[in-house]
């Protein structure tokens, strides 16, 4: 096997207790009018006040946009930057969970190449460099702070967009798990899985780096060296802290491993990409209007069970990493790291089939359609689809048979 190796990240990563504290200095470095993009539920909080305290007595201008709704609206993201232009901004600042976060990547592209959001839809639609972006997150999950995705809904299509591009990597992340105390735990649990689902997907994602114009032509490109480190790293750190985090939020060094978990993880799938799960939840989320770590985190089980046969390898190295030891029989280890991937989710609320996610029946077939459908995620997948397979593993799912998923 020719080792192979690709990773996009942003120039600055600053993770730990209190780096909020360091975004003044961050922010003075790129530009004197910051936008700051982020929601209600933030922006009335003591914490927020003293970030743009500190914004302004770095001699910072700022305008707060802080209307951003949960799975960024497009219409949502034309107003804030219509609102903004006039301001002039030299940099945006996500500060908020996911949704703000890329709602502060839409902004600065649109703000930077004009024209509306649906023109950038798919890959490497963006033409060149947009302003700087700072993301400070405030949910453990997605891993918007450091991927080159913006996930926005658009009323005039079923399936929620994305867009994607190196551009829009944030210029800096500035992950401080102090910002995280205040998640509920049913937050906690569908962000964080979400995280863990974003790892196990980069780390098992195909392996396609023998074409060396790969990483030119495709923003996810499957696994390799560098993001399986990231990957590893998540799967380790959210594995012994999710659980202890969801079921106590004050508890600080769960806390953090479960923030730096949703960080490595975006590190990884950032670059490597994620897949069938991925694929399945956005058909099964707009049918159902639920949360999206809910929805991947609902197929995950499956999917590796559907995987296995194409993955041993990696699934034992994921039982390791989820402290399971390290047996030489590895198909041991792949079946109880499936197993413990199944009992976590339990254990922190995750529904446990599509049925119990809201899913109707007459909708297995549409669900599997639209899910085989998406291609990057489909391509990315380690055991290829067809779309009985796909069918298959969708009624699995739906009825909660993990033996069948595997067929
Ligand atoms: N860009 C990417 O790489 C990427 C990856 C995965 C998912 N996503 C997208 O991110 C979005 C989901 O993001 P999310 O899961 O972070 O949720 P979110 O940003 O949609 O926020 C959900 C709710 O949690 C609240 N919240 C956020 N932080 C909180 C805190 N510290 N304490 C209490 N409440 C808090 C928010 O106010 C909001 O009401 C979806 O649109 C999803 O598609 C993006
Ligand atoms: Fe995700």
């Amino acid at each position: 096997m020719t080792l192979f190796a690709a990773i996009r990240l942003p120039q600055e990563i600053l993770f730990g207790k209190g780096q909020r504290h360091a975004l003044p200095l961050v922010a003075a470095r790129l530009g004197r009018r910051a936008l700051i993009c982020t929601d209600q539920r933030f922006a009335s909080t003591p914490l927020f006040s003293d970030i743009v305290k500190a914004l302004e007595a770095a001699s910072i201008a700022v305008l707060i946009h802080d209307d951003v709704q949960p799975d960024v609206p497009s219409e949502t993201v034309a107003v804030c930057v219509e609102d903004a232009r006039p301001f002039d901004p030299e940099l945006v600042i996500g500060i908020g969970g996911g949704s703000c976060l890329d709602m502060a990547k839409c902004a600065a592209l649109l703000l930077s190449h004009g024209g509306q959001l649906r023109d950038y839809y798919g890959e490497y639609k963006v033409p060149g460099p947009s302003l700087p972006i700072i993301a400070l997150p405030t949910t453990a999950g997605t891993g918007s702070e450091v991927t080159p995705v913006a996930v926005v809904s658009d009323a005039e299509r079923t399936l929620k967009v994305g867009i994607s591009s190196p551009y829009l990597i944030p210029t800096a992340a500035v992950c401080d798990p102090e910002l995280t105390m205040t998640c509920p735990p049913r937050l906690t649990a569908i962000a964080g899985a979400d995280a863990l689902t974003h790892a196990i997907e980069a780390f098992t994602a195909a392996r396609r780096g023998a074409d060396p114009l790969l990483a030119q032509d495709h923003v996810f490109i499957g696994k390799s060296a560098l993001t399986d480190h990231f990957a590893l790293l998540a799967v380790k750190l959210l594995g012994r802290s999710l659980e202890k985090a969801y079921r106590d939020g004050s508890d600080e060094d769960a806390r953090a491993d479960v923030m730096m978990g949703a960080l490595a993880a975006g590190c990884a799938f950032g670059t490597a990409g994620t897949a069938a799960a991925h694929a399945i939840q956005y058909p099964a989320g707009a049918l159902t209007h639920t949360a999206h770590g809910l929805g991947v985190a609902t197929v995950m089980p499956y999917v590796m069970n559907f995987n296995r046969s194409a993955s041993i390898a990696e699934m034992a190295e994921i039982g390791t990493a989820l402290g399971l030891g390290q047996s030489p029989n590895r198909e041991k280890l792949a079946t109880a790291a499936i197993e413990e991937i199944r009992r976590l989710f339990a254990a922190i609320g995750i529904t446990r089939t599509l049925a119990d996610l809201g899913l109707a029946a007459d909708k297995l077939d549409w669900t599997a359609e639209q899910a085989f459908g998406i291609d990057r995620l489909i391509k990315n997948n380690p055991r290829p689809f067809d779309l009985d397979a796909m069918k298959r593993l969708v009624r699995a799912a739906y009825e909660g048979d993990l033996a069948a998923s595997a067929i």
